[in-house]
């Protein structure tokens, strides 16, 4: 006989609302309730088609959000672990707040234009972004299509990278004055051991899309191979330039109730800040990805 707790999952009526550049909103779902295969899959292939989902609306615990981010592949740990949630590692807080004197999550995540956890040699498939608290002004996030910069970079750009494999460093931009101290604490032997620099294709392929992307950023690649410093500078320069083009946008202006879940091997992303005396914080799952080629 079977039991209530074995029934079948019934399917959501949701709705999926497709972004001028890239993105889209999905509304109607509840990620509180187990999904069945099939809305799985339709979320899944939304996250593939337009490589960012904004689920509307949820409220959803740091345990939800996990085994939720866990039906996509493994979940990474950061390696600030000062930063991840007491009892749930696997989330990170993003977040300028500070209390007692001590900052309670990482409040300058994102300064710089990146695509999560590049500098490992299984860079991040994407990543969820959960608001818990939002300021009053600012703090939005921005993406940028990294399949649409490859598509339209000029032939000369296209011949200079293609083949070619560049350096992503987690410490390349970690001490910048842009960073606060504060959130940006000297790293043990074994932090440093855990981040070691890695290198990966200048131009990747999505390995379920198939599509080109270019999978460099300001935040983590500090060379590209085989290249004297200058030419690599230079190039890289053009390259990031290339690739934050308007149209290559979207700007996320968050919502309470936002989870945010994009695709790091198609996008790169950027917070834009927010006045400091506003609090601000998020609970992030990052996803591992494959190795790039
Ligand atoms: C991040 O880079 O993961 C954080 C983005 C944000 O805080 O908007």
């Amino acid at each position: 006989m079977t039991t209530t707790l074995d029934a079948p999952l019934r399917s959501q009526d949701f709705v999926i609302s497709p972004f001028e550049n890239l993105g889209a909103e999905i509304t109607g779902l509840d990620l509180s309730l187990p999904l069945n295969e099939a809305d799985f899959a339709r979320v899944k292939q939304a996250h593939l088609d337009h490589h960012l989902v904004v689920f509307r609306n949820q409220r959803i615990t740091p345990q939800q959000q996990i085994d939720f981010s866990r039906r996509f592949g493994p979940l990474q740990i950061h390696v600030l672990k000062q930063f991840l949630l007491a009892n749930h590692p696997e989330i990170l807080i993003v977040s300028n707040i500070v209390e007692n004197g001590q900052p309670i999550g990482l409040g300058d995540a994102g300064k710089y234009w990146h695509s999560d956890l590049s500098y490992k040699a299984l860079p991040s498939l994407g990543s969820m972004l959960y608001a818990q608290e939002l300021p009053e002004e600012g703090g939005d996030t921005l993406f940028a299509d990294m399949h649409k910069a490859w598509e339209t970079l000029p032939v000369a750009l296209k011949k200079a990278v293609e083949g070619k494999r560049a350096v992503h460093s987690y410490t390349a931009t970690y001490s910048k004055p842009k960073f606060g101290a504060q959130w940006r604490p000297q790293l043990t032997e074994q932090q440093l051991a855990e981040v070691q620099a890695v290198s990966h294709p200048v131009v990747r392929t999505h390995p379920e899309n198939g599509r080109k992307a270019l999978f460099v950023s300001e935040g983590f690649t500090t060379h590209i191979e085989g290249l004297p410093e200058d030419e690599s500078r230079d190039i890289l320069q053009a390259l990031y330039d290339h690739s934050i083009r308007p149209e290559h946008l979207y700007r996320h202006r968050w919502q309470y109730g936002d989870m945010v879940f994009w695709d790091n091997r198609s996008l790169i992303h950027l917070a834009t800040g927010c006045p400091d005396h506003l609090r601000r914080k998020l609970y992030r799952t990052t996803i591992e990805g494959d190795a790039p080629f």
